[in-house]
């Protein structure tokens, strides 16, 4: 990184430490020869084990910044089966706070994949019907004055952690990626996350802007469209230049992909999850049926189509997700 002020500014930012890091990265020897690019992965599944994946990396600035505050108990939400809550609930445990988490449903839920660890892990939970009329964000907040007429000091953690602060998590991850680039004598021409609130791909895209690297930072949309994460990300990306005092971006170059959402946010088809068993198989990595199962489908049919010509090395994130596969273990066992 070359702009020494930038680095100063980033490294006061305040941070704990929760993720195991740096995470390693590799190359996919088959599936390279297969579409004959050098496909990469970053192992982000492998930042803990109850708080695996990415969220861990937002959550490192998010709850520094609500310890700062005070905060002795964690609210945060989310679908039913979300990464996000397990790993806030896994965090606020590990650092002696409270978690309530607000989980939307359809139906009665089963008691499984993240939702029993989110219980094992004894977060406080309430479950919001989608048809009652209340957001998400509007539960959170009538869950945090409960809190607060009891004495108590809630801090609301966005879903998905995907503010302005939790951003910092992947625009430090762009520092950790341009180490590792260093130390296997490689440049990865693109970058490729899925993007589910947004937070993942803000910071990736914030880091190359702010590095100067000029890598091509892409987002395979899966729970909404480009359209909806252009004005998210904008907004994500700005709330994080205002708090390091930098001028706000008005262009913004994102590259999102849409089309591997399929039958819709959560939802699987026997394609998709047939897709995820043969990476598994060819591999010996088990990508997730929500998130990064979806996105590297993405990436992979957008190779084949042509979208990645002149870049010689792809780096796909491995945001982890993986215990959201066991509700879903009947369809596996279908397609194998
Ligand atoms: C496993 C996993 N991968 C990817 C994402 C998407 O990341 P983001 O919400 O930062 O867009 C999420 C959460 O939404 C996730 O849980």
């Amino acid at each position: 990184m070359t702009d020494p002020i930038l680095k100063e500014k980033l490294d006061k930012i305040d941070r704990i430490r929760l993720a195991d890091l740096p995470t390693p990265v590799y190359q996919l020897k088959r599936i390279s020869q297969e579409l004959q690019k050098n496909i990469w992965i970053k192992r982000d599944d492998f930042t803990g084990a109850e708080m695996s994946g990415n969220k861990v990396r937002k959550l490192e600035f998010t709850i520094a910044k609500a310890l700062k505050e005070g905060a002795d108990v964690l609210i945060t939400a989310g679908g039913i089966q979300s990464n996000h809550a397990r790993a806030t609930a896994a965090a606020a445990a590990r650092l002696g706070l409270d978690s309530h988490l607000v989980l939307s449903i359809s139906e009665e839920p089963e008691v499984e994949g993240n939702y029993l660890l989110d219980q094992m892990l004894g977060a406080k939970i309430t479950l919001l019907c989608e048809d009652e009329g209340i957001t998400l964000s509007e539960k959170m907040k009538e869950v945090a004055e409960e809190y607060r007429q009891a004495g108590r000091k809630p801090y609301i953690i966005p879903v998905g952690a995907s503010d302005g602060v939790g951003n910092f998590g992947y625009l430090n991850t762009v520092r950790e990626i341009m180490t590792q680039e260093e130390a296997l004598g490689v440049r990865f021409d693109a970058i490729v996350c899925a993007v589910g609130s947004g937070g993942t791909y803000s910071g990736l895209y914030l880091g190359n802007k702010l590095f100067k690297l000029d890598r091509k930072i892409v987002g395979i949309t899966v729970s909404d469209n480009k359209d909806y994460f252009m004005k998210v990300c904008a907004s994500i990306v700005n709330e994080t230049l205002a708090s390091l005092d930098e001028q706000p971006e008005e262009d913004f170059d994102f590259t999102f992909i849409d089309g591997y959402k399929g039958r819709g946010y959560a939802l699987s088809s026997p394609d998709e999850l047939r897709f995820i068993t043969e990476v598994g198989m060819k591999e010996g990595i088990i990508l997730d049926p929500v998130y990064t199962g979806k996105a590297f489908r993405g990436l992979y049919s957008e190779v084949q189509k042509g979208t990645f010509d002149g870049c010689g090395n792809i780096l796909f994130i491995h945001t982890g997700g993986q215990y959201g596969l066991f509700p879903k273990q009947g369809q596996v066992a279908e397609v194998l």
